[in-house]
């Protein structure tokens, strides 16, 4: 079958590897019907996680249909069509009773990090979705099924990025009438963006440097600002009563940015790491709220505003998005028409593209008109 695979900073490729078989009673095999590109494959394209060796096909973020199904599986037959978390959660630890979705502790037979499909040994050396099939394992509790009255493209992207936009306004806990600040207009973004107005945002701003990124955001019901052009902090405060917004990190650790751009201490990553955001977010968060940051950080950083959060006495909530938690209430959503995933799209192709997807995705085209890229297999 065609597969995705790391091969190096950079560089991916189609090869062809053997199908995947049942490998535990409890496993299914998917036939991929669509498959996507996050944020948080780049970072493994720019070789920034730790742990990221090729040979591995990548993706999490897909869904299909299943093909044949392990002797155990009860929840879900051949046929079904699902969507699959990125989260790998074994449904009966310790956490998983708990429902705390993102941190089961026995998918992760190489760390104490909830796993992932596709994103190295680090996250338990699962192969990934961007590929003509892959294991499931533990399907008596992953696979959401999805009704026939949805589409693939409309379900896809509860496998991770719709919930975890929604994660973003969540423990950020969004309230109505709170004006918001979103930073990072990708795709975590724009999904925090439409999560935070469903809450009943009074006002949500974006930040962001691509203009094409900025006015799809503002499509969505959003008030951009270019960083490039405008201090981010003074805007979002002027704009505020001088109050501050509830601030919502959907950027992570390869910020890019124009003043205290703190490189972390670690030497393993690469330069364009940097503490931007959480520098922005400190100064313009609502004193006493909660700055939620579903943005990655995989590196620690020597001069974080430690301070600061203190002295305004903000809350920092972040992590793994549990997608359990919120997918089958976002579906329904969508089933009602309250939530229109699709919009999101600005590429579909097929997955033999996927390297030249890669380099397209991480460069944001011209104008930053690359928002979400889809493959079929
Ligand atoms: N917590 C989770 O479970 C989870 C799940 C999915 C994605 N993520 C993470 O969310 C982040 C965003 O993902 P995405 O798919 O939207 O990525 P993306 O690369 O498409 O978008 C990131 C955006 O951030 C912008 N940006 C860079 N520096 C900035 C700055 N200083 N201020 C404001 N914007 C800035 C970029 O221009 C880009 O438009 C990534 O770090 C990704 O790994 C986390
Ligand atoms: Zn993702
Ligand atoms: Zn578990």
């Amino acid at each position: 079958m065609k597969a995705l695979v790391y091969h190096g900073p950079k560089d991916v490729r189609i090869d062809d590897r053997s199908k995947p078989k049942i490998e535990h009673q409890e496993d299914v095999i998917l036939k991929v019907t669509n498959t996507a590109l996050c944020g948080s494959d780049l970072h493994l394209y720019h070789g920034n996680v730790v742990g990221m060796k090729p040979g591995q096909t990548l993706g999490h973020e897909f869904m299909g249909i299943i093909e044949e199904a392990g002797d155990r599986v009860e929840e879900v037959k051949e046929g079904d069509r699902v969507v699959v978390p990125f989260n790998i959660n074994c449904g009966r630890c310790w956490y998983c009773r708990h429902q705390l979705w993102s941190q089961c502790e026995r998918s992760n037979p190489n760390t104490e990090l909830g796993a992932s499909f596709g994103y190295g040994q680090m996250m338990g050396g699962y192969d990934g979705g961007q590929a003509e099939y892959v294991r499931v394992p533990f399907a008596n509790t992953i696979p959401l099924r999805i009704p026939d009255n949805v589409s693939e493209e409309q379900a896809l992207f509860l496998s991770d990025i719709l919930p975890t936009g929604y994660f973003g306004a969540d423990i950020a806990n969004v309230q109505p009438g709170d004006d918001v600040a979103v930073f990072g207009a990708g795709p975590v973004g724009y999904f925090a963006v439409m999560s935070s107005l469903l809450r009943g945002a009074a006002r949500v701003f974006v930040v962001d440097h691509w203009p094409a990124r900025l006015d799809k955001a503002a499509k969505l019901g959003a008030e951009p600002i270019n960083f490039d052009r405008e201090d981010p902090v003074q805007r979002i405060k002027q704009e505020t009563k001088n109050r501050g917004a509830i601030c919502i990190d959907a950027v992570g650790y390869e910020a890019v940015g124009h003043h205290k751009h703190e490189k972390s201490s670690n030497p393993a990553y690469m330069p364009q790491d940097s503490l931007q955001v959480i520098n922005w977010m400190v100064d313009s968060a609502r004193k006493l709220s909660t700055v939620s940051i579903p943005g990655v950080y995989m590196t620690d950083f020597v001069n974080f505003p430690f301070g600061n959060f203190f002295n305004r006495g903000l809350q920092i909530k972040m992590g793994q998005c549990p997608v359990k938690q919120y997918n089958e209430q976002l579906l329904h959503l969508i089933e009602v028409g309250r939530i229109d995933p699709t919009q999101l799209i600005s590429h579909r192709m097929k997955l033999e593209e996927a390297p030249k997807a890669y380099d397209k995705f991480d460069r944001k085209g011209e104008n930053g008109e690359v928002h979400k890229i889809v493959f079929t297999p």
